[in-house]
C-alpha cells in the first residue's frame, strides 16, 4: 500500500475509534490501539508533511497562536429562547403554541451550561467555528474548536452545513483544571461555564486543546434543507454525521404534566450528571408548525427555556467572619466547608450586615441553606432553626474593627470602621483599582495584593506602576516565577493606556460607580477638565446630582488626591476619555442617517448598537434628512413617510447585507 493511501487508513480507523467512543458510547478498540494509529499516523505526518491532511485529527493539539480573533458574520443570526421560571410560565407558553397551532409534540432537552457555537463544514470538513457574539457576528475561534475531540473534522457525508450547539466543561475537566490552576497559584475558574467560556478565548490554541473541552450538537439553522421535517429527526441526523447529542437525554411530551415531570426528573437527576445543565430547553418538534409560530422581535415563538431555580444548598456555619470594605463599611460573612452551589464551590456567603443576622437569628454552629443570589453573589437564605443545637450563642455584632481595632461607629444599618489609615481600607482599594471594571490588571488575585501589601510592595495605587523595579527581588518570591512577574508586569504596562473613565472609576471616589464615571467622562473629556469641574457645571449633567457632584468636588480639592493623579501623569497614564470605538470604515454607513420601524429577528436597541458603532444616526423620526428607514414587520406611518419622502427603504435581508459590505 502506498504512504498516502495508509494514512487515509489510519484516520479511518482514529475517526471511526472517536465515532464509536464520543458519540455511540460503544468503544471497539482499546486505548493502546488507538494511540498505535495515532503514533504511526503522527510519524508518517512528519516524514510526510506534504501529505497530511487539513482534516487529520493530529491537528487536534493546538499550535497556531493568533494575535486576535477575527469577527465573522452569521449566516442565520444565532437567537436563544426567551427564558422562563416556573410551572406558571410553562402553561402560559404551551397555551400561546395551541392557539396557533393546536395540538403539539415538544422536544426536551437539558439545557447545557456552556456557551453557544457555531460550526460549518463545507464538503464535510470543518472549515469555521465561531462563537455567538451579539447574534449577528461572532469571533471565529476555528483553531480552538479544532482541538475539541467530540466535534468530527471531518462528517459522515460530504455535505456543507452549519451546526449548532453547546461548547462545555464536563464537571471532571474542570475540576482537573482547577487543582492544575491551584498548583499554578493561578485563580480557580468560578464554575465550569466560565471555564469553557475562557478556554474557548485562548490566543493559543495549545492551552484550549490542554482544557478538555466537549460539544453538544442540538440544532441546524436550516433544516428543511436536509430534508428534515422535524427537530427530533434533526437530533438523530446530527448524530448520523457525527455529533454528540444529548440523546440519552432528551425526550418528547405532548402535555403539560409530561414537560413538568421531566423537568422535575432532570432536576433530581442534575447533580449526578457529568456535566452542568441549568434548566430545560422546549421545541415545537414539528418545522412546519415552527415556521407558522415564526419569532417575535427578538426571539423565535416556537421555543422557551425554562430554567432551574437557583440552587439552595445546606450547609454548617463554621464562623462568622467581619471583613472591611473600601468605604470601611463592615460586613459580617458567613464561612462554612465548602459546597458546590449553582455550578460553583463556595465557602464563604453574606450575611450582608448586622440586622440581617438578628433579624434571621444566625449562630455559629448553626445549619444554613446557601443560595446565589441572583446566581452570582452567595448569601445566606435561611437558618434551619430546627437542627439547632442547644448550646448555641446568639450573633453579637463587634465593637472594634477587626484589621485596626478603632471603634465602629454605626450609620443606618450598617457598621463602618472610621480609621481613614485602616489597613483593610487600603487593601480593599487596591482590590478595586486593578478589577475588570477599573483598571483591568490581570493576574492579582486578592491574596497577591494582601501579600504584596503587607510586604511593602503596594501601598498605593500609584505603587503598582513603579513595582517593576522590584521585578529581580520578586522573581525570588514563592509561588511566583520569571513567567508570572513579566505577565503581571506587562499586565500593568498595558493599563496604562486604558480610556480615562476606567482610571476615573479605579480611584474609588464616593459615589462614582462604572456608569458615572463614564457620564463624567464624556462630559469633561479629559482630567484636567475635570479635576477644574464645578460643583454648579455638574449638577447641569444629566443624571448627576447633588450627592455626586459634592462628592468629586471634594475629591479632587482634596491635596492628598491631586498629589496622586500627578504621579500617575508622571508614570504615562493616559488622562483622556477615547470614547467608543467607532469603525468608520463602512461608507454605506458612516455619517448616514437610519430610522428603524416594524418588528425585526433583532431588538431596535440592538440594531441601533451595530449602526452606531460604525459611524451612523440613528434617529427616531423620519425626515428629509434621513437616509434610510429600515422595516421590519407590520410598520407604522414612518414606513409611508419614507415612502412620501421617496428616502431608500431597507428590508432586514438588505440591512445585513449593508453592514457587511462596505
Ligand atoms: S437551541 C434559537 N438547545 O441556551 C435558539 N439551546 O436560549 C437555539 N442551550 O443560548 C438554541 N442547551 O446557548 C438550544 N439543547 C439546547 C440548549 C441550548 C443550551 C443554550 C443556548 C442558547 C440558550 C437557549
Amino acid at each position: 500500500m502506498d504512504i498516502k493511501s495508509r494514512m487515509d487508513e489510519l484516520i479511518g480507523y482514529i475517526n471511526k475509534a472517536s465515532y464509536e467512543y464520543y458519540v455511540l458510547d460503544n468503544p471497539t478498540i482499546t486505548d493502546q490501539e488507538y494511540d498505535d494509529y495515532y503514533n504511526e499516523l503522527l510519524i508518517l505526518e512528519e516524514k510526510y508533511p506534504e501529505l497530511k491532511r487539513e482534516d487529520s485529527p493530529t491537528n487536534r493539539v493546538g499550535g497556531d497562536v493568533l494575535d486576535k480573533f477575527e469577527k465573522v458574520t452569521h449566516r442565520h443570526p444565532m437567537l436563544s429562547f426567551d427564558d422562563i421560571f416556573n410551572d406558571e410560565e410553562i402553561v402560559l407558553f404551551d397555551e400561546r403554541i395551541r392557539k396557533t397551532i393546536g395540538n403539539p409534540t415538544y422536544t426536551l432537552e437539558p439545557k447545557m451550561d456552556g456557551l453557544s457555537g457555531s460550526l460549518i463544514y463545507k464538503k464535510g470538513i470543518l472549515v469555521r467555528g465561531a462563537t455567538r457574539g451579539d447574534g449577528i457576528t461572532g469571533e471565529d475561534i476555528t483553531t480552538n474548536i479544532k482541538t475539541i475531540k467530540s466535534i468530527p473534522l471531518r462528517l459522515a457525508e460530504d455535505i456543507d452545513i452549519e451546526v449548532r450547539g453547546e461548547i462545555y466543561m464536563s464537571k471532571l475537566s474542570f475540576e482537573k483544571a482547577n487543582i492544575e490552576r491551584k498548583k499554578n497559584n493561578e485563580n480557580e475558574f468560578a464554575n465550569p461555564r466560565n471555564a469553557a467560556a475562557g478556554s474557548v478565548r485562548q490566543l493559543d490554541s495549545k492551552i484550549t486543546a490542554k482544557r478538555n473541552l466537549d460539544f453538544m450538537a442540538y440544532f441546524i439553522p436550516n433544516p428543511e434543507d436536509y430534508g428534515l421535517k422535524t427537530q427530533s429527526e434533526s437530533l438523530k441526523y446530527l448524530r448520523k454525521l457525527g455529533f454528540v447529542t444529548n440523546y440519552k437525554l432528551n425526550s418528547y411530551a405532548k402535555n403539560i404534566s409530561e414537560i413538568i415531570n421531566y423537568i422535575d426528573d432532570l432536576e433530581n437527576r442534575r447533580d449526578s450528571l457529568p456535566f452542568e445543565i441549568d434548566g430545560v430547553v422546549l421545541k415545537v418538534d414539528n418545522l412546519n408548525d415552527e415556521k407558522k409560530l415564526g419569532f417575535t422581535s427578538r426571539v423565535p415563538r416556537w421555543g422557551i427555556a425554562y430554567k432551574f431555580p437557583a440552587k439552595e444548598v445546606l450547609t454548617t456555619l463554621k464562623e462568622i467572619k467581619f471583613t472591611v470594605g473600601r468605604t470601611g463599611k463592615i460586613t459580617p460573612n458567613a464561612i462554612f466547608s465548602p459546597v458546590h452551589v449553582s455550578g460553583s464551590l463556595v465557602s464563604k456567603a453574606t450575611l450582608h450586615n448586622s440586622d440581617y443576622c438578628i433579624e434571621k437569628d444566625v449562630r455559629v454552629g448553626d445549619v444554613v441553606s446557601i443560595r446565589k443570589a441572583g446566581d452570582v453573589i452567595p448569601e445566606v437564605v435561611e437558618v434551619k432553626l430546627e437542627r439547632r443545637k442547644d448550646d448555641s450563642t446568639p450573633f453579637k455584632m463587634i465593637d472594634n474593627c477587626p484589621m485596626c481595632n478603632t471603634r465602629l461607629i454605626r450609620k443606618d444599618a450598617n457598621h463602618f470602621c472610621p480609621n481613614d489609615k485602616c489597613p483593610a481600607r487600603d487593601i480593599e482599594s487596591l482590590i478595586h483599582f486593578v478589577s475588570r471594571d477599573a483598571m483591568y490588571i490581570d493576574g492579582f488575585g486578592d491574596r497577591i495584593i494582601e501579600d504584596f501589601y503587607n510586604m511593602n510592595y503596594i501601598r498605593n495605587v500609584d505603587d503598582f506602576y513603579t513595582l517593576y523595579k522590584y521585578k529581580d527581588e520578586l522573581k525570588t518570591l514563592e509561588g511566583f516565577g520569571e513567567k508570572s512577574i513579566e505577565n503581571l508586569l506587562s499586565s500593568i504596562e498595558n493599563s496604562k493606556d486604558n480610556s480615562l473613565e476606567r482610571l476615573i472609576f479605579a480611584l474609588g471616589i464616593r459615589y462614582v460607580g462604572k456608569k458615572t464615571a463614564k457620564i463624567l467622562c464624556e462630559y469633561y473629556k479629559t482630567m484636567d477638565n475635570l479635576i477644574k469641574a464645578d460643583f454648579d457645571e455638574l449638577k447641569t449633567i444629566n443624571e448627576i446630582g447633588d450627592i455626586i457632584a459634592k462628592s468629586v468636588v471634594d475629591y479632587f480639592s482634596n491635596e492628598k488626591n491631586l498629589n496622586l493623579i500627578n504621579r500617575l501623569k508622571g508614570y504615562n497614564l493616559n488622562m483622556r476619555y477615547l470614547g467608543k470605538d467607532i469603525n468608520t470604515s463602512n461608507e454605506l454607513i458612516n455619517g448616514k442617517t437610519f430610522v428603524i420601524t416594524g418588528t425585526l429577528s433583532l431588538p431596535r436597541e440592538e440594531i441601533k448598537e451595530k449602526l452606531e458603532s460604525m459611524g451612523a444616526n440613528v434617529t427616531s423620526s423620519v425626515t428629509k434628512k434621513t437616509d434610510y428607514v429600515i422595516v421590519g414587520d407590520n410598520p407604522g406611518s414612518k414606513y409611508d413617510k419614507a415612502k412620501s419622502l421617496n428616502i431608500k427603504i431597507l428590508d432586514e435581508k438588505k440591512y445585513n447585507e449593508m453592514i457587511n459590505k462596505g
